[in-house]
């Protein structure tokens, strides 16, 4: 197999259509690294993802089958890697306890390896386990596997000797993750604020601002009321008096699943979400390959910033309304030029010791030089400057462009929100 696209797999839950191949993948994988023999009971357990299916969430990284010459189903994805999740008490936890999550069966077919497959992959499962509430990640690995340690090294996993044990005589280790800190939805509000906040009697935070951008127009579910419903038709009374759909942010820190259900039954549905990545800025950096690009740092938003921002945005958004909900923190704004023309931007706002980055776009023309990962980086240095110690940014959870970006820059997540959204008329 050839992979031809280096835009990275999409990492999603295997399909019935996929299920079969992933399982032929995991086995060939632990066979072509001699890690076992096409005979072992082992092998023939690796290749029954029909049950990891059922009994776990089996994860597979995809690519176009346009960018692959190998096998598979005749339309469609190719499946180039998978792993294997298991919540603690489930039948492929092994050694999680309770709160934990185990990876298993970590694989990349052969001829995919050394392209960030199973960056992408254990990148999604910390993803996974920070939207379930996980609060630590567990797997057992061995000294062979080398190409993986040093991955797991890298997104931060540490040993837990104390938990080690003994397959066959085979020492395995087990290394565990857990989630940082995340800023919390009123830090994340107070670096986007809304125009106005009216508080509940349930003490949940309402942003109105005329409907641009759901950060500033959602309700903060912050506190877990007795009487939902009531709390969410205050809610709702709120949005209709001011001629808007109703939004509601729920995730594990914010409303959590009873406040989840209770807007599901309503009619509410998913309108979008993300994942909240962190990063403390005093840990050390990878390589700083930045690209040459002439960038200017201002402390408001100027035409040149807006026009790059809602260029790539929202070309219809009312810009006096853009302006105001962005003067509403203290913020600077970097804006890269090309021969004077702006091509990217990005924006760093300050509330308590963190730094929230976001709006960061570069024109399509402009892009893969590297130009997101300087306007990142050189945003990290301006915020360091400011006197931030830590990092957050929200991405849409199949923005696997940006995932990959700050995954690279060693960005972790540490929460997860949807966006629960009623039309006004519904
Ligand atoms: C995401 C975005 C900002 C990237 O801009 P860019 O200037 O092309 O990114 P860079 O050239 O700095 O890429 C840095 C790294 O990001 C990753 N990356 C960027 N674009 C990618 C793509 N299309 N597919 C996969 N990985 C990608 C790669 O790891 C890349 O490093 P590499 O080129 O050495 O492999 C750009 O695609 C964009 O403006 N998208 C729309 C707005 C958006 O999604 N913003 C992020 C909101 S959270």
């Amino acid at each position: 197999m050839k992979v031809a696209t280096d835009t990275g797999p999409v990492v999603r839950r295997a399909t019935g259509a996929d299920v079969d191949d992933a399982g032929a993948l995991t086995a060939e994988a632990y066979v072509a690294d001699g890690l076992l023999r096409d005979e072992d009971d082992y092998t023939a357990e690796l290749r029954d993802a029909r049950r990891r299916v059922r009994e776990a969430v089996l994860l597979v990284a995809v690519v176009p089958r346009g960018g692959v010459e190998r096998g598979g189903a005749p339309d469609g994805d190719v499946v180039v890697g998978t792993v294997t999740l298991a919540p603690y008490g489930t039948s492929y936890a092994e050694v999680a306890e309770p709160g934990e999550l185990e990876v298993r069966m970590l694989a990349v077919a052969a001829e995919a390896r050394g392209r960030g497959v199973a960056e992408a992959l254990m990148a999604a499962a910390l993803r996974h386990a920070v939207a379930e509430g996980a609060r630590r990640v567990v797997l057992s690995t061995i000294e062979a596997m080398r190409a993986a340690r040093r991955l797991y090294e890298r997104l931060g996993f540490v040993p837990a000797p104390a938990r080690d044990w003994a397959h066959e005589h085979v020492h395995v280790q087990v290394l565990t993750w857990t989630p940082p800190d995340a800023p919390g939805a009123l830090v994340e509000a107070a670096t986007w604020p809304p125009l106005r906040t009216v508080v509940t009697s349930d003490g949940w935070r309402v942003g109105l601002s005329g409907g641009l951008t759901r950060r500033a127009n959602s309700a903060l579910p912050l506190t877990r009321p007795a009487d939902v419903g009531a709390a969410v038709d205050e809610v709702e009374r709120l949005y209709a008096e001011a001629g808007q759909a109703s939004v509601v942010r729920v995730g594990p820190t914010t409303g959590g699943a009873a406040v989840e259900q209770a807007l599901l039954a309503r009619g509410y549905v998913v309108a979008s979400g993300a994942d909240v990545l962190v990063r403390d800025l005093d840990a050390p950096w990878p390589v700083d390959p930045r690209a040459a690009a002439d960038i200017r740092v201002a402390a408001h938003p100027d035409d040149a910033w807006l026009g790059a921002w809602l260029g790539v945005k929202s070309a219809g958004a009312d810009v006096p309304t853009a302006r105001a909900i962005l003067e509403g923190s203290s913020a600077v704004y970097l804006t890269a030029l090309d021969h004077g023309r702006p091509v990217g931007a990005v924006r760093a706002a300050f509330a308590e010791d963190w730094v929230g980055l976001s709006c960061l776009v570069v024109a399509p023309e402009a892009r893969r030089r590297g130009l997101a990962r300087t306007l990142t980086l050189r945003a990290v240095d301006v915020a360091r400057a400011h006197g931030a110690r830590r990092a957050f940014l929200q991405v849409e959870p199949h923005n696997t462009a940006a995932a990959r970006l700050y995954g690279r820059l060693g960005f972790a997540p540490a929460d997860r929100y949807a966006y629960l959204e009623r039309a006004l008329d519904a």
